[in-house]
């Protein structure tokens, strides 16, 4: 008489680990907001207003913090310290966002911080957004920021993709090393990065007000 087939033992808990892992995974992934990242070659909308908004809400306090503000003012004079005062002897925006005469950033501001207090912040590319597209945050509300960062008309001509990108440009990711006595954006900039890709691939929508 044949054997009755028998699985063994073995093989049988090496099944069981597998379907609860794929179970496992599944759950995971029908329960995170899909994020697309700068590598992927296009965007994967899924709208959600809600989780869209409140991202926002998150990226908002960031956009509106000394680090990031001090260079979005509503005029041509940049901002400096914590309180976001005029910036000391004035520089002005100039055509280019570079200052203008003998007052240009970069006359200042070096290709890296320069050590100590009170001391110009560096960064190779320093400067305002230029005079044609000044990217005001200063003053503006919620819905209003969020409006003007989607439009190309006034966020410098970017679709979705170079929106995306510039969560890791060379300015923003200043915010994050300010210089002695400075204080740090409200939150990490994984944590920036996170809400920012989450508002712009859940549709990008704007609060209320
Ligand atoms: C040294 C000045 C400087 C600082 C500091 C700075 N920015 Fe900017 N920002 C610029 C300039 C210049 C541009 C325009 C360059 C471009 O379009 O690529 C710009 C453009 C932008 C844009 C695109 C504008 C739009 O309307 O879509 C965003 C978003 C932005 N910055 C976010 C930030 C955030 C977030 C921080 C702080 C963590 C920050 N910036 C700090 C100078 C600065
Ligand atoms: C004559 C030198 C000089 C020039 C020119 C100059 N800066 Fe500054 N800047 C400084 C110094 C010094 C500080 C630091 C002040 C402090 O912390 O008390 C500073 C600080 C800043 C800050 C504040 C950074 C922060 O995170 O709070 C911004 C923004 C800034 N400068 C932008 C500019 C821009 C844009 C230009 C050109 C349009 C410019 N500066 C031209 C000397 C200069």
């Amino acid at each position: 008489m044949k054997k009755p087939f028998k699985i063994p033992f073995k093989a049988l808990s090496v099944i069981f680990t597998l379907v609860a892992m794929a179970g496992i995974m599944a759950f995971t992934l029908n329960n995170d907001i899909k994020i697309v990242t700068t590598k992927s070659p296009l965007p994967v909308l899924k709208k959600d207003s809600i989780a869209s908004v409140k991202a926002f809400k998150q990226v908002y306090t960031v956009l509106m913090s000394a680090r990031c503000m001090n260079c979005h003012p509503s005029g041509d004079v940049p901002l400096q310290g914590d309180d976001s005062r005029l910036h000391t002897m004035a520089p002005k925006r100039g055509v280019d966002g570079k200052g203008v005469y003998a007052m240009k950033c970069a006359n200042c501001h070096q290709a890296t911080n320069t050590p100590g207090v009170h001391t110009p912040p560096g960064n190779p590319n320093w400067h305002l957004p230029p005079a044609d597209m000044k990217m005001v945050f200063q003053g503006k509300t919620p819905r209003q920021l969020a409006q003007q960062l989607v439009d190309p008309k006034r966020n410098g001509h970017k679709d979705l993709k170079k929106l995306i990108a510039h969560a890791d440009d060379g300015l923003v990711l200043a915010g994050w090393n300010p210089g002695e006595g400075r204080t740090l954006p409200p939150m990490s900039h994984a944590a920036f990065k996170k809400a920012w890709l989450t508002w712009l691939n859940t549709g990008a929508y704007a609060p209320g007000k």
